[in-house]
């Protein structure tokens, strides 16, 4: 059995100019321990931990600025929409989007793809038009599109894998045609790691001219993402993934595409005008932002992504293609070890299972050595029937994730082997 610290990788600091024990420093709560042991916190696909600077944001928010939005006359109301404007002009700037009116703040990646499957897909789908998907989506890029498709009269299409994780891109292409209205796409899969050519989808979709939504969950932690070079119709993200809180996301289009779409939801902030017999619409993006919005939570996104680019994108993904590169190798050592999501293209994900024992279990003893990785289905259950397994076991890393906490993770396996043997 190797010890769990036995060092048989440079440290990153040698290799990289990224010291991630200094980055470490920033996020409190890595600081705890569980079962009295110090956290290895490799849940971060479900949802990552938060640094500092997040935090600050939203206390001093709470502290000094606490108002309603876009409302009032009075200092408080006026500087609580600059800082929650200002957030929006960040998450624009981060994406790299034409204008500050495209982005559109929803409660994360879920409610950003049913915004668009009911405001543009109600309008756009009708009886006979097909939607096409891939094998490897989050339950929220499946379930809203069969509720479209049933309401619409149409037909639900799913692009294959190979077993390695990767879309067959020519089979995908077959799917395409004057049918086509849409194609919703994940960028990184949450299950596999694998990272989708989404610029060539959006190519092949637009020939037909079908409209391409990327959902940049698991991307926008990870990459750079450009939405204009990508050319994708529609972005959605949460910020709890990417190092901010949760109840806050994004919703990216371009403007003429939102501009000629219906609202989603109607109520307060959305309107310009009222009256019994019409209502005017707002301007964008409030037209699609009914309610008091998640001030709090926009403010706290717009600190995490400001964090990211003060680290730097591209360090962030040098550490982690290392963490991925090592972590891999020392699973595979593992006897009876199986990796499920082996992309050429691939970020921070190792989903597994291992001969003759229930990924629960393996969640439930790595728990005990401190260790914290989610089991089960994942929200992918067509994919994890594509592999043929009922669940697996993923470690899924993030930018403060170490080489140490690689091998732990391996040590801890070989321990639940010989509890298992
Ligand atoms: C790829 C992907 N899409 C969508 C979602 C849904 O995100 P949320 O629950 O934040 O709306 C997730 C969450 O795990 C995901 O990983």
């Amino acid at each position: 059995m190797t010890a769990a610290n036995t060092v048989r990788w440079p440290q990153p600091t040698a290799q990289t100019d990224f010291d991630v024990y200094k980055a470490r420093a920033e996020f409190p709560i890595l600081r705890r321990k569980v079962h009295d042991r110090p956290i290895v916190y490799l849940d971060n696909a479900a949802t990552t931990q938060k640094p500092q600077a997040v935090i600050d944001a939203i206390v001093r928010y709470y502290t000094t600025e606490n108002a309603n939005v876009h409302r009032g006359v009075h200092a408080l109301s006026e500087q609580a929409t600059e800082s929650y404007e200002q957030a929006r002009v960040t998450v624009q700037r981060f994406l790299n989007a034409a204008e500050a009116c495209e982005i559109v703040f929803v409660r994360g990646t879920t409610e950003g793809i049913n915004l668009v499957a009911q405001a543009w897909g109600r309008t756009h789908v009708g009886r006979g038009d097909e939607i096409v998907i891939s094998t490897m989506e989050h339950h929220s890029n499946i379930v809203p599109w069969q509720i479209l498709c049933e309401q619409q009269g149409a037909r639900l299409r799913v692009a294959p894998i190979n077993d390695n994780g990767e879309l067959l891109l020519d089979e995908f292409e077959k799917l395409l045609g004057p049918k086509t209205k849409l194609v919703s796409i994940v960028h990184v899969s949450n299950a596999l790691g694998t990272v989708n050519p989404v610029r060539k989808i959006v190519e092949m979709a637009h020939r037909w001219n079908a409209r391409v939504l990327v959902d940049g969950a698991q991307a926008i932690p990870h990459m750079a993402v450009d939405v204009r070079a990508l050319d994708c119709d529609f972005y959605v993200f949460s910020g709890h993934k990417v190092y901010g809180p949760t109840g806050i996301g994004v919703l990216h289009s371009k403007a003429e595409l939102l501009d000629a779409m219906p609202p989603y939801q109607g109520g307060g902030d959305m309107i310009s005008s009222v009256t019994f017999e019409k209502t005017l619409y707002n301007r964008l993006p409030y037209k699609f932002e009914a309610g008091t919005p998640h001030v709090s939570g926009a403010i706290g996104l717009g600190a995490a992504l400001a964090y990211l680019n003060a680290i730097g994108r591209d360090r962030i993904a040098r550490h982690e293609r290392q963490l991925l590169a090592y972590g891999t190798e020392r699973l595979q050592e593992i006897p009876g070890l199986r990796l499920i999501g082996t992309a050429r293209e691939k970020t921070g994900v190792l989903s597994f299972v291992v001969e003759g024992i229930h990924p629960h279990d393996i969640g439930t003893i790595l728990d005990r050595e401190g260790i914290a990785i989610r089991t089960g289905h994942h929200c992918a259950q067509p994919l994890m029937q594509r592999f043929g397994v009922p669940a697996t076991a993923r470690a899924s890393l993030a930018l403060y994730n170490t080489m140490e906490e690689m091998d732990a993770l391996a040590a801890a396996l070989h321990k639940v082997r010989e509890v298992f043997a």
